[in-house]
């Protein structure tokens, strides 16, 4: 098949298929971002309902799969100057950008961990990520961001985890205060 033409079940096909081999990190990462980079290509590959926020909201999150093996599957929507602070995943993930640009911004945590619910980071990088473009969290070693549209209309992306977001136990981060504020949601409106 070409890249054109590459829907979101053969992408969904050949992740099972991934997964099933249980690849290390770098085979998963290789040879996932290989299956996205094709999706992403793809102008049909994200059917219309799904490219815009959700009625009254600013923002969209819409669920395209949800595997037993844990592979889910969104496509979220950010509106103009819609934003999401520092948070975790735990989770391996993939983002990929669909349309228009979204600006993320990476931190790393430089305290020793010894206070509980309390958090010290810098930030590592700000990246302005354009359609075709995919960008990678890694569990424990770089997944805390923020994300952005700073553009006046909506970007559309697709998210890949390795688990379901729903109900996994996660953190957010008050760069101001240190603070860490566990969350845990139950529908599809995080990332
Ligand atoms: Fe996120």
């Amino acid at each position: 098949m070409t890249t054109a033409t590459y829907t979101i079940d053969e992408f969904v096909h050949d992740m099972e298929a991934l997964l099933r081999d249980q690849p290390d990190q770098g085979k998963l990462f290789d040879t996932g971002t290989s299956y996205l980079d094709k999706l992403i290509r793809n102008p049909d590959a994200v059917p219309a309902e799904f490219r815009v926020p959700a009625a009254g909201a600013n923002h969209g999150t819409y669920l395209l799969h949800q595997g037993s093996s844990g592979l889910s599957i969104t496509t979220v929507v950010w509106g103009p100057g819609d934003h999401v602070g520092p948070h975790d995943h735990h989770t391996w993930g993939m983002i990929g950008v669909v349309e228009n640009t979204l600006t993320e911004t990476r931190f790393r945590r430089v305290d020793d961990q010894s206070k509980e619910g309390f958090a010290r980071l810098e930030q590592d990088r700000k990246s302005e990520f354009k359609p075709g473009e995919i960008t990678l969290l890694i569990p424990d070693v770089d997944e805390i961001h923020q994300m952005d549209n700073f553009t006046g209309r909506p970007t559309v992306e697709i998210h890949v985890y390795g688990q379901d977001l729903r109900g996994l136990g996660r953190c957010r981060y008050n760069l101001e205060t240190g603070a860490i504020s566990p969350f845990m949601t139950r529908k599809y409106d995080n990332c």
